[in-house]
């Protein structure tokens, strides 16, 4: 097929080169970008008298009926196209021949491709940030829920101090909190228009980059023309903020799976929420959460992809940077994928309160508690964490748990002992007098959330 840049050339490439070549397979996606921009250049173009009035008015009128067109499925993209600039341009010269062959005055596919990413970006990081927003009320909903439930705390998946559900909840809300923050942030700094950086050298015509870059909701114009072609560090900061953010999902997906296994039963997924097996009856899979977890892999892998592609290459563009597309768009609409499906299954979890309470009771949660009570009756804390210890020995021995020790025993371990032990370290005073700020005190956790929701 006869290229528009064919002036030059004194051969066709081949199909597989034409093929290889390509990229409208993964950048047709952001045909409307790309015309809306154009739209925005054109409208430009008239105002700056660089083409006339009426030309900018045709171009910006027919650019109107293709996008209709597209979206109405009434023109197909051309998958022989070199790229979606390419094919729309043609179709845009196809339909008002000279007029449309204007449109690129001023102008080069690198400057319209930094622009087109960015303005595609704009819209899925938006749908993140809409999902990440959803996903935070859940959790926060959940804690309000759950504040009275006892859990025991862990550290090495090991048994450690009693900690309400709310609370370990409320972890993870402010980890999905700085996510957001993670992606205004990035878009913040992506959103200045690259557009009149041109081929990297900027133009002799007397543009207006200011317009565009109103028109198009920027914020201002990338100020140096090769960084406008040639950068694409938005992308990074976008796989690294979807890198963070798909690694709290799949910490919290671990924990979901655990939750819901039959050593734990802290929780139950709902049916719809999970799958079952083709063999063993009995199953009752977290097929959800593990995806999650498996997906957090191949973001990470984009981000490395698109580190990689951009380490080596001198300004200003290069082909190499066609491939950021692919790996950025990918990073992005998995997190979307898992954000939307992990909320659901989040929101229709039953939790096992008792099952929580019960493996709270086991597992000397309390033994911090029992050693602050005789620090409290004056002792220091290293003797009293010794005594504390050896006493949990004792239960061990004894197969009982730290409640259960009669009071004359704890006598021979400390003269200190008194009544009012069984009282320090019962499970529920021990979780609910920890008012620390951010601890599992009601009061301590409504302060959470109030911090959350503001
Ligand atoms: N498809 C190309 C890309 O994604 C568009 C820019 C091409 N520019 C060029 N000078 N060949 O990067």
């Amino acid at each position: 097929m006869a290229k528009m840049w064919a002036g030059r050339f004194q051969k066709e490439e081949s199909k597989d080169v034409n093929d290889f070549n390509s990229s409208i397979s993964f950048d047709g996606v952001m045909f409307k970008d790309d015309i809306v921009g154009s739209m925005a250049h054109a409208r430009m173009l008239g105002h700056k008298g660089i083409i006339s009035k009426e030309d900018s008015s045709l171009i910006i009128k027919t650019l109107g009926e293709i996008l209709a067109d597209i979206e109405e499925g009434n023109l197909l993209l051309d998958p022989e196209a070199e790229d979606i600039h390419m094919f729309v341009e043609a179709e845009l010269t196809k339909r008002i021949g000279e007029v449309g062959k204007r449109l690129h005055t001023a102008r080069s596919r690198n400057d319209q491709v930094a622009l087109d990413v960015r303005l595609y970006l704009r819209g899925l990081v938006d749908s993140i940030l809409e999902k990440l927003n959803a996903l935070l009320n859940t959790i926060i909903d959940l804690a309000e829920k759950n504040k009275e439930t006892v859990m025991p705390g862990y550290t090495h998946l090991q048994r450690a101090q009693p900690i309400t559900f709310a609370n370990h909840l409320l972890a993870y809300a402010f980890m999905i909190k700085r996510d957001i923050s993670r992606f205004i942030d990035a878009k913040d700094r992506m959103n200045y228009s690259p557009l009149g950086s041109c081929a990297l050298a900027g133009t002799t015509y007397p543009i207006d980059r200011e317009m565009v870059s109103e028109e198009l909701g920027f914020k201002g114009i990338v100020m140096n023309s090769l960084d406008g072609v040639s950068d694409r560090d938005f992308t990074v900061e976008l796989a690294s903020a979807s890198s963070i953010a798909m690694m709290h999902l799949s910490r919290f997906s671990e924990e979901i799976i655990l939750w819901c296994s039959w050593e734990f039963k802290f929780i139950d997924l709902d049916d719809a929420y999970s799958t079952g097996s083709s063999i063993m009856p009995q199953k009752k899979n977290p097929d959800i959460a593990e995806l999650v977890r498996g997906k957090t892999g191949r973001v990470y892998g984009d981000l490395i992809t698109l580190l990689t592609m951009l380490k080596g290459i001198p300004l200003a563009y290069n082909k190499d940077m066609q491939e950021d597309k692919e790996a950025i768009f990918d990073a992005l609409n998995t997190l979307d994928q898992c954000l939307k499906i992990f909320k659901p299954m989040l929101e229709t979890i039953k939790v096992n309160k008792e099952n929580m309470r019960n493996a709270a009771a086991k597992g000397f949660i309390n033994a911090t508690d029992l050693a602050d009570y005789l620090v409290k009756k004056g002792m220091a804390f290293r003797s009293a964490y010794k005594i504390s210890g050896s006493l949990v020995a004792y239960c061990i021995d004894n197969g009982i748990i730290l409640e259960e020790v009669p009071l004359e025993v704890f006598k021979t371990y400390s003269s200190l002992f008194d009544n009012d032990v069984y009282e320090d370290i019962n499970i529920e005073k021990c979780t609910f007098k920890r008012t620390s700020q951010g601890a599992s005190a009601v009061e301590s956790v409504d302060a959470q959330i109030k911090a959350l929701r503001s």
